[in-house]
């Protein structure tokens, strides 16, 4: 079976840590065809689209997409990216690996954000020059397919059940919805939860993040708190993102296009291949999923390591030193 993979690098260092996830993915005999576009800073200067149609359709037909990054028009590629593969779910681990320097090296989160709705609904008003406005928009629907995905991410050994992150005491319509939605579905299932405000989670995480595992929470909460769970673990540069549709998904590292390095193949390409790691979850290879994680983990230790973790390894280097221990 074929699978095909559309591949955006983007721009600055995704154009480096991009061509590292595809060497990784043909050391697999795995029958994948990859189908490059462009998308960015540089084809919106070229051509005045910084998501060109023929790329937008790609991502929506392609089995998967891996995505490195783009500058400073992130918000008009990501946002229709996601939406080309309907995306309900931002998977975002963020854990900490031995052999970097971590705030709290005990950290091991992965977060299921909702993708599509909340405070990023876009229904934004100007009223009157004093005035702006922002519709937060939940449904019954999107926390129900998002409750059903957790169910099944933590269905195993691995996980005892998840944490719901909500502020209902607050905004008791949302996220009131969003958290008896998400904690009926689970209970229909089995699957144990518990609640954390998202404030007292944002303390209770820096003090203790052992004290969580999976964590399930709304659009803003989910970026801002994955933000914060990357700042415990060492920084942006190391973390994976899938974003999940019912057919389709988007794989990308957090980190965007690090201007003050591009060019210079000294780019970390590590959270891009554990991006690939989750694509080849996804496509089921999960002994593959594995084999990448591993290779990682034990590169970031044993080294050698990118500028960016204190060593002097190229982005070449690192990817092959990857390869060598798959
Ligand atoms: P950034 O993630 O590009 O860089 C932040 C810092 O981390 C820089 O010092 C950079 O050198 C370092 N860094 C990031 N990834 C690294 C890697 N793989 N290896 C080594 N060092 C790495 O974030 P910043 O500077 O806020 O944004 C730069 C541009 O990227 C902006 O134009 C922004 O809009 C865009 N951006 C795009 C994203 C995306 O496409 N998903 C996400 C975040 C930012
Ligand atoms: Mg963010």
């Amino acid at each position: 079976m074929t699978h095909e993979i559309a591949v955006i690098p983007g721009d600055g260092i995704g154009q480096e840590v991009t061509p590292a996830a595809i060497e990784v993915l043909e050391s697999f005999p795995i029958d994948f065809e990859f189908v490059e576009a462009e998308a960015g800073d540089a084809v919106l200067a070229e051509t005045g689209e910084a998501l060109p149609q023929e790329t937008y359709d790609l991502a929506a037909s392609a089995d998967a997409t891996l995505f490195g990054a783009v500058g400073e028009t992130a918000a008009d590629v990501i946002l229709p990216l996601r939406t080309a593969v309907d995306s309900f779910v931002n998977i975002r681990p963020a854990k900490a690996y031995p052999g970097v320097d971590a705030v709290r090296p005990e950290t091991d989160l992965v977060f299921l954000r909702e993708n599509t709705e909340g405070v990023y609904s876009g229904l934004e008003d100007r009223l009157t020059q004093d005035v702006s406005t922002l519709t937060r928009v939940v449904t019954e629907s999107a926390s129900k397919r998002l409750a059903e995905f957790a169910c099944d991410y933590v269905a195993g050994d691995e996980h005892d059940g998840f944490s719901i992150v909500h502020k209902a005491n607050v905004m008791r319509e949302t996220d009131g919805l969003f958290r008896d939605t998400v904690r009926d579905v689970a209970e229909e299932q089995g699957v144990e939860t518990n609640e954390v405000l998202m404030d007292a989670f944002a303390t209770r995480v820096c003090l203790d993040p052992e004290q969580f595992d999976v964590v399930v929470c709304p659009n803003l909460a989910g970026d801002v708190l994955s933000d914060l769970a990357a700042g415990l673990v060492g920084g942006l540069g190391l973390l994976p993102s899938a974003n999940i549709g019912p057919e389709r998904a988007v794989f990308e590292p957090v980190h965007g296009t690090a201007p003050d390095i591009a060019g210079e193949g000294i780019a970390n390409p590590a959270a891009m291949i554990l991006s690939t790691a989750m694509l080849l979850e996804y496509l089921g290879y999960e002994a593959e999923s594995a084999a990448v994680d591993d290779a990682v983990e034990a590169t970031l230790e044993e080294g050698p390591r990118t500028a960016d973790l204190g060593g002097d390894a190229s982005t070449d280097d690192v990817t092959e030193a990857i390869i060598d221990r798959l």
